[in-house]
């Protein structure tokens, strides 16, 4: 099978490092790629946000395959041009992809669907969204409606925080997405990422993560994309993995379905375990990145029949295996992140890689022979281990090894599944 990957982040080089293992790959091409992703695959020069141009490069190259990593091409709809010219594509279609594009689509089918999620309220204006806010009281989420790269949230724990948010939101901080807010009550547990395959009427439960997305250690500092995660999550029990997929992910898969929009791709359900038990805070339509690093580390499977199954309605027939051990992400990036940042830095070494240990690349690029860091997001020192603690400090011993002086990184990833292997 000859392959095309969309993407240039960690995410896209842990998912070409996984295709790039299988048996059923023939040629594997990817773009925008970065450094460690050309180790992988034939990186090609090609606009992936001109849908015709992908197309185009598919039907000259005779691509069988492309799997699209980001949310940004998937809401703009290239699965849909892709599936218009014949060819297979893991990744929702524009109209599925709405229930990460729009907040405001996800919540009404949560609504219908009787999906466990926080009480929310739409607005278009800030005077309606400040009366509900001061009805509610604090602690209080507002929320841009559209994609805002992750920074469209507010946790606001007193009501001027909550304010100060909405009037943020409609003064445009946001662009286009901030047109609507979404304002949402506060749930309280402990996050846990889940992903799950679906074909449109199949589900197939991948496994659990924990993203770490504050900047700083402790939990402190603005929001990120995400600083570390490792999988599995503790908190994700059989049973609350059992009711996750009952309440919330089966649910969801027959709501698109029977709303016109069958999904096919992989769920990432950002979910808060509250007393209740699972309750949805988001879903995203691609896999999570940090995350996506540390379950491919784990999968034993094959992914590439996967995906292929997701995209093709094949799911029924599949399973997957995973690794026993836990794997663990550090995530260094550029001092100043996720504000200003200087850009071609030099990265002047990294670990030894082993069977068990790997440098998944993100912003990286080569400029005059030398690695630089080009993003925020650089590098993600990866490990397995037997349990969360031992994975831990495999990934921060090998990060020792890093040479490179304008990166920081949380020194705390794993806290929680730590504080529960050491009580
Ligand atoms: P999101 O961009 O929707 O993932 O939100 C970013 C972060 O805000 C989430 O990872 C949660 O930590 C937090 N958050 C979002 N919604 C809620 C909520 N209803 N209650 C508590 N925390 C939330
Ligand atoms: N790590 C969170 C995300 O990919 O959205």
């Amino acid at each position: 099978m000859k392959v095309l990957l969309i993407g240039s982040g960690g995410r896209e080089h842990a998912l070409a490092w996984k295709i790039a293992q299988s048996p059923k790959l023939t040629a594997l091409y990817a773009a925008p790629g970065n450094p460690g992703i050309a180790e992988e695959a034939t990186i090609v020069v090609l606009d992936v946000d001109n849908q015709q141009s992908v197309v185009d490069f598919c039907q000259r190259t005779a691509i069988d395959f492309v799997v699209v990593g980001p949310e940004a091409p998937l809401v703009a709809g290239l699965a849909d041009a892709l599936r218009a010219a014949g060819i297979a594509v893991f990744g929702p279609s524009a109209a599925a992809a709405q229930l990460e594009g729009s907040k405001g689509f996800t919540k009404d089918l949560c609504a219908k669907y009787g999906i466990p999620t926080g009480a929310y309220k739409r607005f278009t204006e800030a005077a309606a969204a400040k009366a509900y806010v001061r009805e509610q009281g604090a602690p209080i989420v507002i929320k841009a409606d559209g994609l805002a790269a992750g920074k469209g949230v507010t946790v606001a724990m007193t009501l001027e925080e909550a304010l100060a948010a909405i009037d943020e939101c409609f003064a445009g901080a946001f662009g286009s997405a901030g047109a609507e807010v979404v304002v949402e009550a506060y749930l309280d547990g402990e996050e846990a990422s889940f992903f799950c395959l679906c074909d449109g009427k199949n589900a197939l439960p991948l496994a659990s993560a924990q993203d770490h997305k504050r900047v700083g250690d402790g939990d402190t500092g603005p929001n990120t994309g995400g600083m570390g995660a490792y999988s599995p999550a503790p908190v994700m029990t059989p049973e609350m993995v059992e009711r996750t997929m009952k309440e919330i992910i089966e649910p969801t898969m027959r709501g698109m379905a029977e709303s016109g929009y069958p999904f096919a791709g992989v769920f990432f359900a950002g979910l808060m375990i509250t007393r209740n038990g699972p309750e949805l805070i988001e879903y995203n339509v691609r896999f999570g990145d940090p995350e996506c690093q540390v379950l491919m580390m784990r999968m034993k499977s094959d992914l590439l029949p996967l995906l292929y199954a997701a995209a093709t309605g094949t799911l029924g027939e599949m399973s997957i295996e995973w690794r026993d051990d836990a794997a663990l992400t550090v995530v260094m990036a550029s001092r100043g992140y996720p504000g200003a940042y200087d850009k071609n830095t030099p990265i002047t070494a990294l670990p030894g890689e082993s069977a068990t240990t790997k440098v998944f690349h993100a912003g990286t690029a080569v400029k005059d022979d030398q690695l630089v860091a080009t993003g925020g997001r650089v590098l993600n020192v990866t490990a397995m281990g037997e349990s969360v603690s031992k994975a831990k400090d495999a990934a921060y011993e090998a990060l020792r090894s890093v040479s490179w002086e304008n990166g920081f990184y949380r020194r705390d990833i794993g806290w929680r599944a730590v504080a529960r292997e050491t009580a």
